[in-house]
């Protein structure tokens, strides 16, 4: 669906950021800006600022930044329309009716009917466990130490002995059999019909990052098979991109998340305080879960049950996080098998000294890889270096790859010398390493140069806008070679000759959070300069090395028979010569 600028930029200016951000976070009125703790990382002290007269935030720790619409998305992981959606429900705009086809919306239709199944049924199954019927159930979770807060905050339940007691009370809410057979709560077999999936089970309602129940784990109270059911994918349930317990642990406030296998592991660790705490959903992580956490987070711990299956899920795992950027550590559960009984056996204090002592990824990659050798026997060990240092190499930075190196060679007792060297012939033989190239380097380390001349310059433009009248006789909106600098300065000179400073509606050009945050870093740099002189001529540097840094960039890109093209390069030359010798004055 396509939504007008206007209408998009008359659905951001009705929606005061300082009201809406109020409703999630405590702010406090400090000069001409608020502040407060920031939802998207964790802080003791404020860092979090938004701005009344720009209609932006921006965090100063983590960088997180932009208008009321990427709060929303960021803050309710929401795409763009769903956030233009709240906003404009939230303000009274009407949205134009989407045109939507007739299957995409019969589909959407489809989802929000089976939420709201599936939110009757979660209900049903909440009060079964309080009745009469449901006693025993309720024992059951006592008997496994659960409070009747986690009970209750977890939603939990109990199906019936009846295996059409749930089929029964949906049909009486008027539900149709199509739907209850889209929503994975029923079997349908030729025989019996329709019946429930669900009978003599605790249930374990599963929640997206927004609290909506999407499906139910089931578990038998005693030994048998199978242990746990779980509702099948629907079209609202989709195992491999949600996790069980995120809806709480996103607003944890802890700097990490721990990642374990089990609805009751999960729910022990928030009962004692590790509200951070997720689980895949009976099925091994995936790289779409990987993406996911990481939007919550930067550091996952693993917290696998202590037996074999649990290694290998680590170690399946630990790739899948470094890719989405990621940092893993693992933590032991030995002797315990699994969370929930370590906790139950040694308490939050000594779980949490567990944490603080989780060990490096890497480090245990190599410590399972070293159970497979036989360190007594000379060639065994021999290929265990080798194969660890073939993993050293992996490491691009050069700082990073002798620390590890140095790490390993403590932890094994090889020396230090003697492994780099290894690692370094490997590498020489031309194995997967990057060898870091001199140029490569001084390029970037120039990229960066002209990137940060490039913000610096827009920054100034935006917190002196009177500046605008000098500039704009020098540099043009193409000289930002940068991207998301040049479609900036675009839209920032647009408003500047419509004699309008409006930063908050920049930000409604951008579609991805990241950008967003990255433009409105813009718009919240602190700059200090002395006095106006020095100002002078630090404008005077930028702008003659953007200038220079557009023109080569031009000059190099230039067809050898493009005349026209060359004269322009030669005579915008002569015009920055000029430049370096005028003084420009505020
Ligand atoms: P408790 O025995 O209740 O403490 O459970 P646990 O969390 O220790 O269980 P376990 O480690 O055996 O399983 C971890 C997760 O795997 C569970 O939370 C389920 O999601 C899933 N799972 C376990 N058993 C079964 C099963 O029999 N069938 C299916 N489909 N999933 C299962
Ligand atoms: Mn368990």
């Amino acid at each position: 669906m396509y939504y007008s600028e206007d209408l998009v930029e008359e659905v951001r200016s009705r929606n005061d950021i300082v009201d809406v951000i109020s409703g999630y976070v405590r702010l406090q009125k400090k000069g001409s800006s608020y502040f407060g703790l920031c939802p998207f990382h964790n802080e003791k002290s404020p860092s979090f600022s938004v701005s009344p007269s720009k209609q932006m935030y921006y965090c100063f720790g983590c960088g997180a930044g932009g208008n009321v619409f990427t709060f929303i998305m960021e803050y309710e992981n929401y795409s763009f329309p769903e956030a233009l959606k709240l906003l404009a429900d939230r303000a009274g705009v009407a949205l134009p009716e989407k045109e939507e086809n007739e299957e995409t919306k019969r589909q959407q239709n489809l989802r929000s009917r089976i939420l709201e199944v599936n939110k009757m049924a979660a209900k049903y199954f909440y009060y079964q466990l309080r009745s009469e019927n449901g006693a025993h159930a309720m024992k059951y979770l006592k008997d496994r130490k659960l409070s009747d807060e986690t009970i209750h905050r977890f939603g939990l339940g109990y199906s019936n002995k009846y295996s059409d007691d749930l089929y029964k009370y949906l049909k009486s809410k008027g539900i149709s059999d199509e739907l209850l057979a889209q929503s994975g709560l029923m079997n349908v077999d030729e025989k019996r019909g329709m019946y429930d999936k669900f009978w003599n089970r605790v249930i374990f309602p599963i929640m997206d990052v927004n609290g909506r129940v999407i499906g139910f784990g089931g578990r038998v109270m005693g030994d048998g098979k199978p242990k746990y059911l779980n509702s099948p994918e629907t079209k609202v349930f989709d195992k491999s991109r949600n996790l069980y317990g995120l809806n709480v642990a996103r607003t944890a406030r802890k700097r990490n998340i721990l990642v374990c296998e089990g609805y009751m592991d999960v729910i022990s660790m928030h009962q004692a305080g590790f509200t951070n705490a997720v689980a895949s959903l009976g099925t091994a992580l995936t790289s779409q879960h990987a993406s996911l956490l990481r939007r919550y987070t930067e550091e996952v711990i693993l917290t696998y049950d202590s037996d074999e299956a649990g290694v290998k899920a680590a170690l399946r795992a630990i790739p899948l996080l470094k890719e989405a950027g990621v940092s893993a550590k693992v933590l032991s559960m030995k002797p315990y098998k699994d969370p929930d009984e370590f906790i139950k056996a040694e308490g939050a204090e000594a779980f949490q000294e567990r944490i603080d002592g989780a060990q490096n990824s890497f480090l245990y990659e190599i410590d399972v890889l070293q159970k497979q050798y036989d360190m007594k026997d000379p060639q065994s060990k021999t290929l265990f270096y080798q194969e660890t240092a073939k993993k050293l190499m992996t490491f691009e930075s050069e700082l990073e790859r002798e620390n590890y190196i140095e790490a390993v060679a403590d932890r094994y007792g090889v020396g230090f010398d003697n492994l780099r060297k290894l690692v370094n012939r490997m590498a020489l033989k031309g194995s997967t390493i990057k060898i870091p190239e001199k140029n490569h380097g001084a390029r970037t380390e120039k990229e960066e140069g002209i990137r940060k001349s490039q913000k610096l310059l827009l920054t100034w433009l935006i917190e002196y806008p009177g500046l605008y009248q000098t500039v704009r006789s020098y540099v043009k909106k193409e000289d930002f070679t940068t991207d998301l600098y040049q479609t900036v300065a675009g839209l920032l000179f647009e408003q500047y000759e419509a004699g309008e400073n409006n930063p908050a509606k920049i930000i409604n050009h951008f579609t991805e959070p990241e950008e967003q945050n990255e433009a409105a870093s813009l718009f919240h740099s602190t700059l200090s300069v002395e006095n106006r002189g020095e100002m002078e001529k630090a404008i005077k540097e930028t702008i003659v090395k953007i200038l220079n840094h557009s023109i080569e960039e031009r000059k190099n890109a230039l067809d050898p028979m493009d005349m026209a093209g060359l004269q322009k390069v030669i005579a915008d030359r002569k015009r920055l010569q000029e430049i370096q010798k005028m003084k420009i004055t505020l």
